[in-house]
């Protein structure tokens, strides 16, 4: 899959730009604060609806406009597409793919799919759950709509629930029947959930675990860790566990188990990688990782995802910036960088130098 040129109307710090990309390696260099970022922004846009690091949609919008238009042409083995976003400041953002609105979220996936690397990555490792959890979701919401859909449904309940046990632990009540009706829908769809993230977590493990050992000869070990202990997560078993939990919920006033409180498990030599890890291997784990996703989505859609690179090369020593350079031959890449001697450059490079929100000079 590969993207071939876009169109940024009043995105952010672009007032007009069209850029066309090379299907192979694409650099975009510029000092700070230019516009680099902003770019892998927008195509992160297609794929997932909302930015990576904006709050809101509004931020995107160019300041003193009041709207933005982005257009991107995209391409898979199997058809062209070209997908146009609108933000309004005091409005709907609108989506179409190939002129058909997109009307919710989960119906965007599964058409643009890339693989964001930043700096940040780090916290796959050293951060809170919430980050794994992300990780994971946004990776297996990019390919299964479904999962996307069952997750929205999921955290629509949980919010019932936790002001339902809110009011009844004001009121002082023990039980209320709504609480096994949340409970209810609440197991459902965190059987599938469970099974999507528990078979992810796997595949992960699987493609990481070589590529750790291949950057560092390292035994890196991934595992799935839910929030609901239990042997057997069919609905009833996860039912009947949550509705022996309904005092202690109500005494907490808010749901103490769930999928919310999943996370993965990261070990480096049979070490707690969070805890023990050095820097550099935590580094090289949090890189396997996101190598693996790529690695994932290829094994699902018989696609290699986009991949986008936001100022990570100068965060890597050689070695692993030699390995990952191996590992992305030949896919679409978009690398931002302050610095172009950290990139290796072939005869299908190209260029882009970016200057206050404008490209200035392209070339190979
Ligand atoms: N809504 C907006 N309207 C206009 N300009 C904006 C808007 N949002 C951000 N900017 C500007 O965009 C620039 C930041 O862009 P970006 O994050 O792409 O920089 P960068 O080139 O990646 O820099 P760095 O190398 O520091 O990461 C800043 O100058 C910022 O003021
Ligand atoms: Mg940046």
């Amino acid at each position: 899959m590969y993207i071939s040129s876009i169109t940024l109307s009043n995105f952010r710090n672009y007032t007009s730009q069209k850029i066309d990309f090379s299907p192979h390696t694409n650099v975009i260099i510029g000092d700070n604060a230019q516009g680099k970022t902003n770019i892998l922004e927008a195509v992160y846009l297609f794929s997932q609806g909302r930015s990576h690091r904006a709050k809101s949609d509004k931020e995107l919008i160019k300041f003193g406009c009041d709207f933005s238009k982005l257009s991107l042409d995209f391409h898979d083995a199997k058809r062209d597409y070209n997908g146009v976003i609108q933000l309004v400041k005091n409005g709907q953002k609108s989506i179409k793919i190939n002129h058909v609105q997109i009307t919710k979220l989960s119906m965007l996936m599964n058409y643009l799919n890339v693989v964001m690397f930043s700096p940040e990555d780090l916290n796959l490792v050293k951060g809170s759950p919430s980050a794994r959890r992300r990780f994971i979701d946004s990776s297996v919401s990019q390919l299964y709509p479904a999962y996307l859909t069952s997750l929205i449904d999921y955290h629509k309940s949980l919010s019932q629930k936790n002001s339902l046990l809110k009011a009844l632990r004001t009121k002082g009540v023990k039980s209320d029947v709504m609480l096994s009706v949340w409970n209810e829908q609440l197991s459902r769809e965190a059987e599938k959930i469970i099974r999507y993230r528990s078979e992810f977590v796997d595949l992960i493990n699987k493609y990481a675990s070589v590529i750790q050992s291949e950057i560092s000869g390292e035994i890196l070990d991934i595992t799935y860790s839910p929030g609901i202990k239990l042997d057997n997560f069919d609905t009833n078993s996860i039912f009947e566990y949550l509705e022996k939990n309904q005092k202690r919920e109500i005494d907490f006033a808010s749901s103490q188990i769930g999928i919310q409180r999943d996370d993965i498990h990261i070990t480096i030599n049979k070490n707690e990688a969070k805890l023990y890890g050095s820097q550099g291997q935590q580094r090289t784990a949090a890189l396997s990782m996101k190598i693996a996703q790529a690695d994932y989505i290829n094994h699902v859609k018989e696609e290699y995802p986009i991949l986008l690179l936001d100022d990570i090369m100068s965060e890597l020593d050689i070695n692993r910036r030699l390995y990952l350079s191996q590992k992305i031959k030949g896919k679409q890449v978009l690398i931002t960088s302050t610095d172009t001697d950290l990139l290796e450059s072939t005869g299908s490079t190209k260029i882009f130098k970016i200057k206050n929100g404008s490209v200035i000079r392209e070339g190979t």
